[in-house]
């Protein structure tokens, strides 16, 4: 019965959505089998299944809470709990006095399981950002639960090594729920990372950065405003892990850098303060092919970088600071005059972070020449040549959108529907707004900014990126700190830019989203979805 039903509900769909020009794909009429699509409350899977015999267990809780930040007064705030059921013991890490979630650890190729319990006053779902699940494994916001509510999420570990992020995903309050708290990072472990011998343990060092306001009470505030709308959230404190002021003590020698941008909207433009360069071994997707050494770079909310970062030689009591260095043309010109009012402009310079060299340490690693095998994916080999999967940039006062549309559940455009199993060339461009063209356009030139766009599913590689159209002084700001080999689950495209990638579409069928990662866009619905199929 249920059946007959979805099949009627389904060339409905289909109907419907020729009529408004839309496709309601297969797909989504799949999901309303499970009840999920076009309104109908979908039965969120709240069970461990018998056949899954998972090598991870946990139980992890979404519940308010207070974190101690500032001096004084503790901060209310939003975490994830995490507690062990089964698995090794190094796999969950806590950050020591965080809002944090732990530091979750997992072999590649291991079955997980994860009881999401949400002990919140409002729906939430958590996603993995970077990694590699099927759809129902996804965070999809239409599987946010209640409430009191629980989802089983079981999945396996197909990604490389590599650094990921869990944060909520749910419907118009990921900014919210993250800038509560929310959030944590995923380390996955392999054996070819692991035969490089790279700095671990205490050597191994995460870094969350995220920025956030406070009033005089030590609560947080969430700024509204146009300007916050507009750009997005910008705190006037850079919290590291979770902590003011962060400072690390380390021995001489060389440490490994986990670098995870957690903030809502903020970009870093990441520089040593004594002009050191940056050397990078690995971003989104895992290590680099071997190590790029960078004055600067850019990491944009939802991007990933692995930092070596060698103080063999550097003498007791030395320090070196990491810092926003100064960048220009990421926010609209339009939103410029407004900037007085933020105390920590993006595009500022402040620092970050301080290392200091506190004991001298005999043993060193040495930086592997050669990192990882990475097979760069071809434009010959694309299913599309000659004709790219659209991802327009839509900028316009409070309607940043992409292809033109914000996003609904049930919603996707013939061009965003793409056959499982392929290789696809997407491109990613600036549309000028309001319907006024492509480029530099009076309203686009005034609204456009720098966006980081993130895909769901497999990692992709970026094929090239072209600048025709941007400010080259501004462009000249950034442009050294891109770093477009390896493999990428978030690029920053800023304005003028127009960026090539390649992206596997492969085993799983389904809706996947893409995004602005700058939360507050995609709360705007700044997302769209492929339906893979
Ligand atoms: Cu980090 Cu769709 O998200
Ligand atoms: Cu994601
Ligand atoms: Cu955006």
């Amino acid at each position: 019965m249920r059946r007959k039903m979805d099949l009627i509900r389904r060339s409905l769909l289909a109907r419907i959505g020729a009529a408004a020009g839309v496709c309601a794909s297969s797909s989504f009429a799949a999901l309303a089998m499970h009840g999920g699509a076009g309104g109908m409350k979908e039965i969120a899977p709240n069970w461990a299944s018998l056949n899954f015999n998972p090598d991870v267990d946990m139980e992890l809780t979404c519940r308010p809470s207070e974190a101690s930040i500032l001096e004084g007064r503790a901060t209310g705030v939003w975490r994830y709990a995490a507690s062990l059921l089964k698995g090794p013991e190094n796999t969950l890490t806590p950050l020591p006095d965080t809002y944090l979630g732990p530091v979750m650890r997992f072999q590649k190729g291991q079955k997980i399981r994860i009881r999401l319990r949400n002990g919140l006053p409002e729906p939430t779902i958590a996603h993995w950002h970077g990694l590699h699940v099927p759809m129902l494994m996804d965070g999809h916001p239409m599987y946010a639960i209640d409430p009191g509510e629980a989802f089983v999420y079981e999945f396996e570990i197909r990604n490389r090594a590599g650094l990921y992020f869990y944060h909520p995903h749910t419907h118009e309050a990921t900014a919210t729920q993250v800038y509560r708290g929310m959030a944590g990072a995923i380390i996955v472990n392999d054996d070819e990372e692991k035969a490089l011998e790279l700095p671990s343990g205490e050597f191994e060092i995460p870094i969350v950065l995220q920025d956030r306001s406070f009033n005089d009470a030590n609560q947080l505030v969430y700024g509204g405003g146009m300007h916050a709308r507009m750009v997005g959230f910008q705190g006037d404190h850079v919290l590291v892990n979770g902590r003011p002021d962060y400072a690390i003590d380390v021995a001489s020698r060389a440490y490994r850098l986990r670098i995870l941008n957690g903030s809502n909207s903020r970009i870093y433009k990441l520089a040593w303060d004594d002009a050191s360069p940056i050397t990078v071994i690995g971003v989104d997707g895992g290590l680099l092919e071997k190590p790029e050494e960078k004055p600067y770079v850019m990491l944009a909310p939802g991007e990933r970088l692995d930092v070596w970062a060698d103080f063999s030689g550097r003498s007791v009591g030395s320090k070196i600071v990491m810092r926003s260095a100064p960048f220009s043309g990421a926010s609209p010109r339009m939103a410029r005059g407004m900037m007085a009012e933020t105390a920590l402009p993006v595009g500022g310079d402040y620092p970050l972070f301080s290392v200091r060299v506190a004991r001298a340490s005999g043993e060193s690693s040495a930086l592997p020449p050669r990192l990882a095998r990475i097979d760069r994916l071809r434009p010959e080999d694309v299913a599309n040549p000659g004709d790219p999967v659209p991802i327009a940039i839509s900028e316009a006062p409070m309607a940043m959108l992409l292809n033109g549309r914000p996003y609904a559940d049930n919603d996707a455009l013939p061009r965003e529907r793409i056959p499982v199993d392929t290789l696809q060339l997407v491109e990613i461009f600036h549309d000028g707004g309001m319907g006024m063209g492509r480029g530099m356009g009076m309203m686009g030139g005034m609204m456009s900014m720098a966006h980081p766009i993130h895909l769901h599913g497999q990692q992709f590689q970026i094929l090239s990126r072209s600048a025709d159209d941007a400010d080259p002084r501004d462009y000249a700001t950034m442009s050294e700190g891109f770093i477009s080999s390896g493999w990428k689950d978030t690029v920053l495209v800023t304005p003028g830019e127009r960026v090539r990638i390649i992206k596997p579409f492969g085993d799983f069928k389904g809706a996947f989203m893409h995004h602005c990662h700058n939360l507050e866009h995609e709360d705007m619905g700044m997302m769209r979805q492929f339906s893979v199929e």
